[in-house]
């Protein structure tokens, strides 16, 4: 299959880069700027991102470009545009003006491949400190802003082009056109990537991979996890042994529900209620971190002894998708912990399963067209992100049955409000947080002193930032008189409408 390579020289847009190409049904991966893989020949061009480093850094990033440069088709964004300019004897300085922001281009040579169709006036989105002050003599200036002579260029005899501007991001209004100019008329990149391909390609591959093994798989009622099975599944059948684990900290009749509809797509799986055993890990803990420590090694221990049910597995099935792969190997290494997030999953060494990953190669709006493509119904493939520790980190300090309960409750009635109001699926995740205070009220002639509840809504694009939904007054009003009417034990309803950062999503 055709592929666009895309170096990551640190840029926080690379990854919409990838997005955008794959958008366009071309295939593409993203390697650090140092780790270049072998060139094989279905590679058909590649992309240089932007960098938070100036090329006239001492520490600059500076990528091997032999077999690439004048070989293959080349695109350099922003920082590749200048490490570009730079490379051929050109000029590249500190900016003098601010160019952040957008801004519109006033010089357009459409007769450019990668300009064609593009209006003198399009809006482009600029982000840099340094600009590129002279080009070199066998560089051809393909656009400008007001501002900006050389946004973008063409080295002549060569498919080599260059922008300054970040086509990538959705504020440079013609930037998939731009791109689309490149991998498809530029490289002849053949859009064929798309789910059905992807199921067909990856299901042969795991026959291949898994012959007659055993593979176990931990599902979480999530979106990665459940389209991973319904893949392997269709690869291997009931060689396909799933574990679904109720930890006691899932939704208002969510085991129960998630476990029918995993029957009902034929997936050989066995539900496994181990609540009491989190419960008892959980008594006493109030530290939130402590909690997650309990909660994964309790789901470890469970986990373990299942799977040792299922004689001669091989392997562990994982719906790792490409996010955390690239986290992975990205120029930056591993970010930073800042709550020891997803470690939930991770089996004792001892195992000694091997790992198979059918969507490490996916983003996560991906891994939803794949399960929808293989027919998986939208209640599953539309669910809101939900963690590993569950309502665990969303009932503050101790657990307890009876807080869960008024949690649960509270939980239902705010998300079954949202899909009553079709406001579900605009918003990236919701729940309600049991906060650890009492508040007094009043509710017919009697005093009340009892629970507060807090709800919460975001919009996010990957959990990494994320912003406060402003529900509608009406939907907020119903929502909080139908909690404390119905829920007993809470008598008062924030709303938090904190951003993260500095907030995170969850509370603890
Ligand atoms: P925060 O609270 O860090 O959450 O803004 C970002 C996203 O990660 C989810 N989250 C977790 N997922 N294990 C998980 O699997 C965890 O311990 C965990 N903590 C937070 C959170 O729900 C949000 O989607």
């Amino acid at each position: 299959m055709d592929s666009i390579l895309i170096l990551d020289f640190g840029s926080q847009y690379t990854q919409l880069i990838a997005r955008k190409v794959r958008e366009l049904n071309i295939y593409c991966e993203i390697h650090p700027y140092n780790k270049i893989p072998e060139l094989t020949p279905s590679i058909k061009g590649v992309i240089f991102s932007g960098s938070p480093f100036s090329v006239n850094a001492a520490d600059a990033p500076i990528p091997n470009m032999e077999g690439i440069k004048g070989k293959l088709p080349l695109l350099g964004v922003c920082y590749g545009a200048q490490y570009l300019a730079k490379w051929g004897g050109g000029k590249v300085q500190q900016s003098k003006i601010r160019e952040y922001g957008r801004a519109n281009l006033q010089f357009v040579d459409n007769s450019s491949p990668l300009m064609k169709d593009i209006p003198v006036g399009s809006q482009v989105w600029m982000s840099h400190g340094d600009t590129i002050e002279v080009i070199p003599d066998n560089y051809k200036c393909i656009c400008s802003t007001d501002n900006v002579k050389f946004a973008g260029y063409k080295i002549e005899g060569e498919e080599t082009y260059a922008i300054q501007f970040h086509p990538e991001v959705h504020h440079s209004l013609d930037g998939l056109t731009l791109l689309k100019n490149f991998v498809v008329d530029i490289c002849h990149c053949a859009q064929d990537w798309t789910p059905a391909s992807f199921v067909e390609t990856t299901v042969a591959e795991l026959k291949a991979k898994l012959g007659n093994d055993r593979v176990i798989l931990g599902l979480s009622g999530g979106v990665d996890s459940s389209v991973a099975a319904v893949l392997l599944q269709k690869a291997i059948g009931d060689n396909l042994h799933c574990i679904f684990v109720d930890n006691g900290l899932l939704r208002k009749n969510e085991f129960e529900s998630v476990l029918q509809s995993y029957k009902d797509m034929g997936l050989n799986v066995k539900g496994v209620d181990a609540s009491q055993r989190f419960y008892d890990a959980l008594a006493g803990l109030t530290d939130p971190e402590q909690k997650r420590k309990a909660i994964g090694k309790t789901f470890v221990d469970v986990f373990d002894a299942e799977s040792q049910k299922v004689e001669n597995a091989k392997w562990l099935g994982q719906g790792t998708i490409y996010p955390d792969v690239i986290e992975s190997s990205s120029v930056k290494g591993p970010s930073q912990t800042i709550k020891s997030h997803h470690n939930v999953g991770g089996l004792p060494d001892y195992m000694k399963l091997q790992l198979v990953e059918p969507l490490r190669l996916l983003f996560k709006d991906e891994v939803r067209r794949v399960g929808r493509q293989m027919g998986m119904k939208e209640e599953l493939i539309g669910r809101h992100p939900f963690p590993g520790p569950g309502l665990a980190i969303r009932c503050l300090g101790e657990i307890t049955p009876e807080k869960l309960r008024v949690l649960r409750d509270a939980d239902d009635i705010f998300i079954q409000g949202l899909r009553d109001w079709d406001l579900y699926d605009k918003i990236w995740q919701a729940g309600v947080i049991l906060l650890p205070i009492q508040s007094v009220g009043v509710m017919g002639d009697e005093r009340t002193y009892e629970n507060v509840v807090a709800l919460r809504a975001v919009h996010s694009v990957d959990g990494m930032t994320a912003d406060w939904v402003h529900l509608p007054y009406d939907f907020m009003a119903k929502v909080s008189n139908d909690i404390i009417n119905r829920v007993k034990g809470v008598n008062r309803v924030c709303y938090d409408i904190s951003s993260k950062p500095p907030a995170t999503i969850e509370w603890e």
